[in-house]
């Protein structure tokens, strides 16, 4: 049965940057309600309501997983690991986005999916590429034209996709006998860790546990046989799932991992309950941090307009009453203001200057690779603040 555990209020769609706030463009943004709930039967963590993908998956799609030199890294990484470790002829990305897991194969071995049409127009170019949501229709077009998969990879995307049962029914669909699905996403026992109930946004439909996926696979034929904990976005798993009838062994770092969950309690409610009420806790401490800042005439500005900010400025109603601006890298969130809070966006170079006293750290996944690139900053006495483990100045 599913229970609500944890109420995030009021949301916008997180990559809904908006390009006005004219009194037309602010009527037609879109809100939801943001709950989370807990399936004691198979448990699953998941959004209430799911907000419907055509919304959020268009052409105007903003995240571009290349912005990131640790994630340019990891995506290299990984596909190496993965390459020698299963030696696929024939490689397939659910939610490809801009290439960046996939550049690191031979062109002619590779095949993405990506419904976001301009991050598909990327793409295309260099290797065949859908331009279509993943579902069973789908894994049947590419069959035409294409042999079983070996390997199909997926990276913070099918905890994106509302319908499970479609999702996993079309990679039995298209996974040769002996093929490996490797799924990741944030890590549900890192998040109850470190308190990011920011990793709550629209977009994460679901936030996975060993236990939970598990337990989900079983219902489609499928098996979950490996698992590895990756530092990515402030902790994910990386999950190996084959047919039933595959080759693959448990691995002794599964069933640790399932015995480590149990112990934290992912399997029982009151856990959850115990962290909607650290989550409060930190709503409320953010709040007085920014307002005491304030106070002394502190320019604070937030770094990083991420998906995640949007759900904490939402949820604590932070905006303009405590940030000057909001500073982001990437081009087409420039100029432009964060989806409900409305906060402008600018670049870097003009917005990250003398003049800051203070910055939220909005992109906290990426903290190293910032305070590195930061060092002028905090030598002239600039201040982080976060929210991550816990409200505090950097
Ligand atoms: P993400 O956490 O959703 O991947 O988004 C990270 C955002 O942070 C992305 O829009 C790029 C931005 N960013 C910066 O503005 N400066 C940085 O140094 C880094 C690492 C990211």
């Amino acid at each position: 049965m599913k229970k609500i555990f944890l109420n995030l209020g009021k949301q916008p769609i997180a990559n809904s940057f908006l390009s006005s706030i004219s009194k037309n463009s602010l009527q037609k943004e879109y809100f939801y309600k943001l709950k989370v709930c807990f399936d004691t039967e198979n448990f699953l963590v998941s959004v209430k309501d799911p907000v419907n993908p055509k919304i959020q998956y268009t052409d105007e799609y903003a995240h571009r997983a290349s912005e990131s030199e640790t994630m340019r890294n990891a995506f290299k990484l990984t596909a190496k690991k993965l390459h020698e470790r299963f030696k696929p002829k024939k490689v397939m990305e659910i939610g490809s986005n801009d290439g960046v897991f996939l550049k690191n194969f031979k062109k002619n071995k590779v095949i993405a999916v990506e419904p976001c049409k301009n991050l598909a127009n990327l793409t295309r170019k260099k290797f065949k590429t859908y331009p279509s949501f993943w579902d069973k229709k789908l894994s049947n077009k590419i069959l035409i034209k294409n042999s079983k998969i070996d390997l199909v990879f997926s990276s913070n995307t099918i905890s994106h996709i509302p319908n499970l049962k479609e999702t996993f029914e079309a990679v039995y669909n298209i996974l040769s006998d002996n093929g490996v699905l490797v799924i990741e996403d944030p890590s549900l026992s890192s998040i109850l860790k470190i308190n990011s109930y920011d990793q709550f946004y629209d977009e994460h439909v679901y936030v996975f546990s060993a236990l939970s996926i598990e337990s989900i696979v079983k219902k489609y034929n499928l098996k979950l046989f490996d698992i590895e904990k990756i530092n990515n976005h402030g902790g994910s798993l990386r999950y190996y799932i084959c047919k039933n009838k595959g080759n693959y062994k448990s691995t002794a770092r599964l069933k640790k991992i399932l015995s480590e969950e149990k112990t934290q309690g992912l399997n029982n409610l009151k856990t959850f309950k115990n962290f909607a009420k650290r989550v409060h806790k930190s709503k409320q401490q953010l709040i007085a941090l920014l307002k005491k800042l304030k106070q002394k005439n502190k320019k604070i500005i937030s770094y990083g307009a991420t998906y995640k900010s949007t759900t904490v400025f939402n949820y604590c109603k932070i905006g303009t009453n405590f940030f000057h601006y909001v500073t982001d890298t990437t081009k087409n969130k420039q100029g432009k203001f964060t989806p409900g809070m409305h906060i402008p966006i600018l670049p870097p170079e003009i917005g990250f200057n003398e003049s800051v006293d203070i910055a939220y750290l909005g992109a906290w996944n990426f903290k190293k690779e910032i305070m590195k690139k930061e060092k002028e900053f905090r030598k002239r006495g600039g201040k982080f603040i976060t929210h991550v483990p816990k409200v505090k100045i950097i």
